[in-house]
């Protein structure tokens, strides 16, 4: 079944969201939520107003790499009563792209207080994988903790921290270095940047 869930949340680095949306193969159907404070950075980050464009109509605009054409269904973050929030729902996994400190500790803490967090929880409790690509810098102790709580829960942080070693040019390598290793642990073919091994262009 190709079916995984996406949750953007108010961190800063929305291009990671949009790239990993444009590369999601075909035939794959996405559930994605938007938290209330990541639908106002995508649009001062990138451009993109959630409730007004599709994806698709976002995609051509901001970018003449093609979109992939992946099913993309909008869940709003308010709606509990979405397929999403219970676990009878199957699902690939999920990830939360950009991840903020805040959708992290309400992760790590089982605080399911919107939808994004509600799916999330139920990622953890159906033992499904659960990917934060956590973008904050510095962390305290608390961050910290709540990345060993989410850790021992089942998730795995992933924080957007690109490697250099593929010898990035533009902006767009190193995102993509971030959004092919989320690729790799939601078990989605992919070939966004060479493997290390693999010949460089
Ligand atoms: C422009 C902007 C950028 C932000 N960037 C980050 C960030 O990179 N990491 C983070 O943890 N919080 C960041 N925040 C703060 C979060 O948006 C805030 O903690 C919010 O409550 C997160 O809620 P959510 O996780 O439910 O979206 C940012 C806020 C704004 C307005």
């Amino acid at each position: 079944m190709k079916r995984i869930v996406v949750g953007i949340s108010g961190a800063s680095g929305m291009l990671y969201a949009a790239r990993f949306l444009r590369a999601v193969p075909a035939d794959y159907q996405v559930r994605l939520i938007v938290s209330p404070v990541a639908e106002k950075i995508l649009k001062t980050e990138i451009g993109w107003q959630v409730k007004k464009q599709s994806f698709g109509e976002f995609w051509a605009q901001f970018s003449s790499e093609p979109f992939n054409g992946c099913q993309i269904e909008l869940h709003p973050a308010e709606n509990h009563f979405a397929p999403v929030a219970s676990g009878s729902f199957l699902t690939q996994g999920m990830v939360i792209i950009p991840c903020s400190a805040k959708t992290l500790s309400a992760v790590a803490n089982g605080y399911t207080a919107n939808l994004l967090e509600r799916t999330a929880d139920v990622h953890l409790k159906e033992r499904r994988p659960l990917l934060l690509v956590l973008r904050e810098t510095p962390y305290h102790l608390t961050h910290i903790e709540n990345m060993k709580k989410a850790t021992m829960a089942g998730a795995t942080v992933l924080p957007a921290s690109p490697g250099f070693y593929h010898h990035p040019q533009k902006i767009e390598d190193l995102v993509d270095f971030i959004v092919a290793r989320t690729f790799d642990h939601l078990n989605i073919d992919h070939q966004l940047t060479p493997r290390w091994g693999e010949k460089h262009a």
